[in-house]
C-alpha cells in the first residue's frame, strides 16, 4: 500500500528544510503510516491542528519504557528501558516533577539572566576574534554558550563546565548505548558528590533551591534530584547549540533577510521565533497510544506508535502562509518547535534569550562573517539524530 512507503526518519537534503522524502506526507492527510528502521509501522502526524490535539491528549504516553514506544533507530531502541525524568514521565508524577522546576524558567528569571548571557557571549566572541579570522562555530561558540548557560542556571562551577559539556553530549548522542550508559554513570557520580557538597554550603542557583526546598524536606531523594538535573542538562545543551549554529548557517544562506536584520536589530526576537519554526530542530517527537483515539479521520489504536515531525507540522499551509519562506513578519508564535501540551519545552524562554543574544551579537561584532566552505560541503546531522543541526560550521570574517 502506498501509505507504507515512506521510511521514518529520513536525512534532510538541506539542513534547514524538512527531508524531501516527507513531501507526500506534507500534501496528504494529517496522519499517515510510516515505517521505522525495524519494519514497524507507526503513525506520523503532519497536520498542525491534529498535532496540537494529540500532544495535549492524555491517552498518548511519553513513557519510553512502554514496550510499544516507537524508536527511530537501533541506538535509541537499545536505550528504551532507561528511565528519563520529565520527558519520559506521564500524569501526576510528571506534574510533580515539572512543578518543582517551573518557577526557575519563568520570564522574570530569564530576564535577570540576560546580562550574564550577554557577557558570556561577548567573552566567547572576544576569544574567537583573538584566534581569528577563522573559526569552527559549533565547537568554538555554539556548544560553549549552551553549556555555560546551563551550568550557570543549575549552579555548577565554571571549572566543571568542560566535564558537563562532554558528558551531556555523550548522553544525548553517544554512538552506542554503552557510551550513553557510561556518560550517565559519570554524571550521576559527579552529581551525587556535588549535591553532597552543596548540602553543606548552599548557593542561590536552581540546584541549591531544589536541595533546600525538595531534598531537605524529603519530597525527593538524591537519585531523583540527580535524574532531574541530568534531564535538564540533556534538554538544554544540544538543542540550543544546534539553534545557534544552524541559525547562523541559515542566515548566511539568506543574505536579504540577514541584511534586513542587520539594519534593524529590533527584529531579532521575531527572527528567532521564525527560525524556531523554520528549522524545527527537535524533529520527531514520540508517543505511544494507551487507548484508541479518533483523530483526523483515522483511529489510532492502543499500542500504536505516534511520531510528530515538527518540521512538517510547522510548514502546514493551513496555518503558515508560504511556509517554505523564512519571513519574520509573519505571526509564527503558534509553531510547535517547542512541542505542545504537558511536555512543552520548559526552557523555551531561556532558549529564546540565548539564541537571540548569541546570533545578534555574532552578526553585530563580526560584520564580515561568512561561510568558509561551500555550503553543500558542510556536514549536518543525519535524520536519526533526535536534534537536527550542523555537525561543523567553518566560518571566516
Ligand atoms: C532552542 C532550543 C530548544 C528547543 C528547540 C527545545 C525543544 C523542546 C521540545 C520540542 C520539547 C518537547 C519534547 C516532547 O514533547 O517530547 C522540549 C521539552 C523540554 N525542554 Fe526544551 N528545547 C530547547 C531548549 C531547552 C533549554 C535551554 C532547556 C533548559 C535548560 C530545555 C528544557 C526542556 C525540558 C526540561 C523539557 C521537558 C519538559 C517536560 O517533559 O515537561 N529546553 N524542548
Amino acid at each position: 500500500m502506498s501509505e507504507k512507503t515512506v521510511i521514518f526518519p529520513q536525512d534532510r537534503t538541506c539542513p534547514y528544510h524538512p527531508p524531501t522524502a516527507y513531501e507526500p506526507l506534507r500534501t496528504g492527510r494529517p496522519l499517515s503510516r510510516v515505517t521505522l528502521f525495524d519494519g514497524r509501522s507507526v503513525w506520523m502526524v503532519s497536520g498542525h491542528a491534529e498535532a496540537r490535539a494529540l500532544l495535549s491528549d492524555g491517552r498518548l504516553s511519553a513513557d519510553r519504557q512502554n514496550l510499544s514506544f516507537p524508536a527511530p533507530s537501533r541506538r535509541l531502541q537499545d536505550l528504551q528501558d532507561r528511565y528519563t525524568a520529565l520527558f519520559g514521565v506521564d500524569g501526576p508524577a510528571h506534574n510533580t516533577q515539572r512543578r518543582m522546576l517551573i518557577s526557575s524558567f519563568g520570564l522574570g528569571r530569564t530576564a535577570a539572566l540576560r546580562p550574564w548571557i550577554q557577557e558570556t557571549v561577548d567573552r566567547l566572541i572576544d576569544a574567537l576574534i583573538a584566534a581569528g579570522p577563522r573559526a569552527e562555530l559549533v565547537g568554538d561558540f555554539a556548544r560553549p554558550v549552551a553549556s555555560m548557560v546551563t551550568c550557570e542556571v543549575l549552579g555548577v562551577p565554571y571549572a566543571d563546565h568542560e566535564f558537563f559539556m562532554i558528558q551531556s553530549r555523550r548522553l544525548h548522542s553517544g554512538p552506542e548505548a554503552t557510551d550513553v550508559d557510561d556518560a550517565r554513570e559519570q554524571l550521576n557520580g559527579y552529581l551525587h558528590e556535588f549535591i553532597g557538597r552543596k548540602r553543606e554550603k548552599p548557593g542561590g542557583a536552581l540546584l541549591d533551591e531544589l536541595i533546600v526546598q525538595r531534598l531537605e524536606t524529603g519530597e525527593i531523594d538524591v537519585q531523583e534530584l540527580a535524574d532531574l538535573v541530568s534531564a535538564l542538562l540533556v534538554a538544554g545543551h544540544e538543542t540550543t547549540a544546534s539553534m545557534i549554529s544552524l541559525g547562523t548557517f541559515t542566515l548566511l544562506s539568506h543574505p536579504e533577510q540577514l541584511a534586513e536584520l542587520r539594519n534593524d536589530p529590533s527584529l531579532m526576537p521575531a527572527a528567532v521565533e521564525e527560525l524556531m519554526r523554520f528549522l524545527s530542530i527537535a524533529d520527531g517527537l514520540r508517543r505511544v497510544a494507551t487507548e484508541d483515539i479518533e483523530v483526523g479521520g483515522v483511529t489510532v489504536r492502543t499500542g500504536d506508535g505516534v511520531i510528530f515531525s515538527t518540521s512538517v507540522i510547522n510548514r502546514d499551509e493551513a496555518v503558515f502562509e508560504k511556509p517554505d519562506t523564512l519571513d519574520w513578519h509573519r505571526p509564527s508564535r503558534h509553531h510547535l518547535a517547542f512541542g505542545f501540551g504537558i511536555h512543552q519545552c520548559l526552557g523555551q524562554n531561556l532558549a529564546r534569550a540565548e539564541v537571540e543574544i548569541a546570533l545578534g551579537t555574532l552578526f553585530e561584532r563580526l560584520p564580515g562573517l561568512r561561510l568558509a566552505a561551500e555550503p553543500d560541503r558542510i556536514p549536518f546531522k543525519p535524520g536519526d539524530d533526535t536534534i537536527q543541526g550542523m555537525v561543523e560550521l567553518p566560518v571566516a570574517w
